[in-house]
């Protein structure tokens, strides 16, 4: 992976500013939990696990200068500070997963000291940060092995290491792949609104050396009709018991064509990013953005100025669309409201 997308450094989390790559590499410095909360809702930290990591970090630093005298106290501002990140971006149920996780270690340890309980919660949050590597490198060998060499690959969004903090999910799969001495190529669909496939996916590939190829949304039917493709591999934000699926706008019309052209259709996801108290994805929050995001391309107006606009950021992929999950505890195939019980 190009950079380090996400860390804890001298009391601070330091992040990459995704909203200007590629063209610009610059951190950010977020002393404050009110500046990471902006970070997560203004997509300068995005992608499911990324964004799970930057609430455990940001729960340290909404506490780090508490001066709660009783732990009690203390976890009562812990769990003020995790509502309020949880109010940043609903989608991602990785961002939750986090957040539970630091509340549960925050009220483990009750009986112990404020600065004591501190210390457990930066090292609580430092641990996702390395059990989100692990499960990276995890997905990442599994979903090699469904990858031969003369692949051609569709991706959409970017699910790469800028999404995780190490590897990424999907492309941790192609680079894995390319790893192991595979051939393959990549098709990256653009992802409008905000472009993270032709801004993100494609800077991460070319990176790595692999023969990569920017196609807008629109262009992935005809490319998918002409043959081109043999396998698609993306991400997922959220994902129910059922294997309906939450991902960026646009992965459902993927899956639908992929059927349609019998491609088969792989999600790689951790298992923080998977909500199996969901029965199905009919109840998956779905995060509706700011209307200039569609009205705009890069900050330049494209519509007329007043333009009605609809901008879903995900779209659910029904589980019957689904080839296969690629997890860390392994690959997971239909049906899925009985494999994925394993996960439970
Ligand atoms: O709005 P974003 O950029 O945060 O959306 C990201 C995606 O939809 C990714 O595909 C998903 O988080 C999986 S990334 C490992």
């Amino acid at each position: 992976m190009p950079v380090e997308t996400i860390k804890w450094e001298r009391g601070a989390v330091k992040l990459i500013d995704q909203t200007l790559l590629p063209h610009k590499v610059k951190f950010i410095t977020c002393r404050d939990v009110r500046t990471l909360w902006r970070a997560i809702r203004t997509l300068q930290v995005r992608g499911a696990p990324a964004i799970g990591i930057a609430g455990g970090l940001g729960v340290v630093l909404g506490i780090k200068d508490s001066r709660a005298g009783t732990s009690r106290k203390l976890i009562q501002e812990v769990k003020k500070t995790a509502g309020y990140l949880a109010s940043s971006r609903p989608t991602a149920v990785n961002l939750f997963w986090a957040l539970e996780r630091m509340e549960k270690v925050a009220e483990d340890n009750s009986k112990r000291p404020p600065y004591e309980i501190k210390k457990i919660l930066l090292k609580e949050a430092l641990r996702i940060i390395d059990h989100d590597k692990k499960s990276c490198r995890a997905m990442a060998r599994r979903g090699a092995g469904l990858i031969r060499s003369g692949d051609t690959v569709l991706t959409h969004c970017n699910a790469g290491g800028l999404a995780t903090a190490d590897y990424g999910t999907a492309l941790g799969v192609l680079f894995e792949a390319k790893k192991q001495g595979k051939k393959i190529k990549v098709y990256a669909d653009e992802t409008r609104p905000l472009l993270q496939g032709a801004r993100l996916t494609a800077w991460e590939l070319m990176h790595e050396g692999i023969d990569t190829t920017v196609i807008c949304d629109n262009m992935a039917a005809s490319v998918m009709a002409s043959g081109k493709i043999d396998k698609i591999f993306v991400g997922a934000d959220r994902i129910a018991l059922n294997g309906d699926a939450a991902n960026k706008i646009g992965t459902y019309s993927l899956a639908v064509l992929a059927k349609y052209h019998r491609i088969p259709f792989y999600m790689v996801a951790p298992v923080s990013s998977f909500d199996l108290r969901l029965k199905s994805g009919k109840n998956i929050p779905i995060e509706e953005r700011p209307a200039d995001e569609v009205r705009t391309v890069l900050g330049k107006q494209v519509t007329p100025k007043k333009a009605k606009v609809y901008n879903p950021a995900f779209d659910v992929t029904p589980g019957e669309l689904v080839t296969a999950f690629v997890t860390e505890r392994g690959i997971f195939r239909p049906p899925f409201a009985r494999s994925l019980r394993k996960l439970t």
